[in-house]
């Protein structure tokens, strides 16, 4: 019986996914699957942090998903866990193994507080733990995607637009990025942080949602406490471009959703069959800076303007599950195909 699992697990994974070298590697809890998240460490030079959950039906020869999940600012890897419940088998309808890493004094890369990216380098962080999770579990090498709220939006943004990291994640998902435009995020040539995107592959399949009153990231990048950032309208005709579309192209669908509170948009892009939703963006009427979810957050409501109807959790893990990195994609940084 065991010999019979093992040999249609094995069968599973060549046919169906491409799995990770971590497939078949014997599992040393903590965390179990289906259990509680674990607090691990990883070394890159300095010891940081990330909590891992793993899906009840985890098998070493099965390979599954997997989400890295960016917190914002000032919050650490288990409030964002609790907040977003991307665990909750309920609404991880994928299956997906999560990764919840943790910010080094509550922050990331991209926020102008941190140190500049030569001296803390959250993207070559994010490489390393993705290395190191494929190393160990058995994940579906297509099915990779980061999604971040705030500061850690502005790292999925980074981390989207980076030419070898883009070419290890099949989409992405945003919630109240903070792409800011302060020229102390100066990398080279005068550029600053955010000003530079270029993914290695194209499209990079996007989600983007935003409070219509959002108060630390405002809509329009204005009056912005932390600084100004990219107005969502300006970042989105940015990736419209990049993802394949036509320059000021009008959106492929656009209408109300989760009983009118959301104004949602999609561009779908590409040639003939390769077609599909390249980026898609929310527009909540009303809401304010925080995870969109039915869940109250206790104390923290003052920016959120408390909750609203529907879980952006079950919305994001539904976009993710309708994307995979292509085939060729497999190999981070390189095309097999231009190996054969
Ligand atoms: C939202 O998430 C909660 C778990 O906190 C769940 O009970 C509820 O069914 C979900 N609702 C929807 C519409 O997905």
């Amino acid at each position: 019986m065991r010999l019979l699992t093992l040999l249609l697990s094995t069968l599973h994974f060549l046919t169906r996914a491409l799995a990770s070298q971590g497939c078949g590697h014997p599992l040393h809890p903590p965390p179990t699957p289906g259990g509680a998240s674990a607090l691990l460490k990883l070394d890159t030079g300095e010891s940081r942090q990330y909590l891992l959950h793993l899906p009840q039906a985890y098998h070493i020869y099965s390979p599954v998903p997997l989400i890295v999940a960016f917190h914002g600012k000032g919050q650490t890897n288990k409030e964002f866990e609790r907040q977003t419940e991307f665990t909750k088998p309920i609404l991880n309808t994928l299956g997906a193994i999560v990764a919840f890493p943790q910010g080094v004094n509550k922050m990331w890369t991209g926020d102008p507080e941190s140190p500049p990216r030569k001296e803390r380098d959250d993207i070559a962080f994010t490489s390393s733990l993705l290395t190191h999770l494929i190393n160990t579990y058995c994940i579906a090498l297509e099915q990779i995607y980061i999604v971040g709220f705030s500061n850690g939006g502005g790292l999925t943004n980074l981390v989207a637009c980076d030419p070898e990291m883009s070419t290890r994640i099949a989409a992405a998902a945003i919630v109240s990025g903070a792409i800011y435009k302060d020229k102390s995020l100066k990398v080279d040539k005068g550029e600053t942080l955010f000003d530079v995107c270029k993914p290695g592959r194209t499209p990079v399949p996007l989600l983007e949602m935003h409070g219509s009153k959002d108060p630390v990231i405002h809509y329009d990048g204005k009056s912005t406490p932390d600084g100004e950032t990219v107005p969502v309208e300006e970042w989105l005709e940015g990736w419209k471009v990049r993802n394949g579309c036509k320059e000021g192209g009008e959106p492929t669908w656009e209408g109300e959703v989760h009983g009118g509170s959301v104004k949602k948009r999609s561009w779908w892009c590409g040639e003939g069959k390769e077609q599909q939703e390249v980026l898609g963006h929310y527009f909540i009427e009303g809401f304010g800076h925080g995870w969109p979810s039915i869940l109250g957050q206790g104390d923290d409501e003052g920016l959120r303007f408390g909750p609203v109807g529907w879980n952006a959790t079950r919305d994001i893990v539904d976009f993710f599950g309708s994307k995979s990195l292509p085939t060729e994609w497999r190999v981070p940084g390189k095309r097999v195909r231009d190996e054969l």
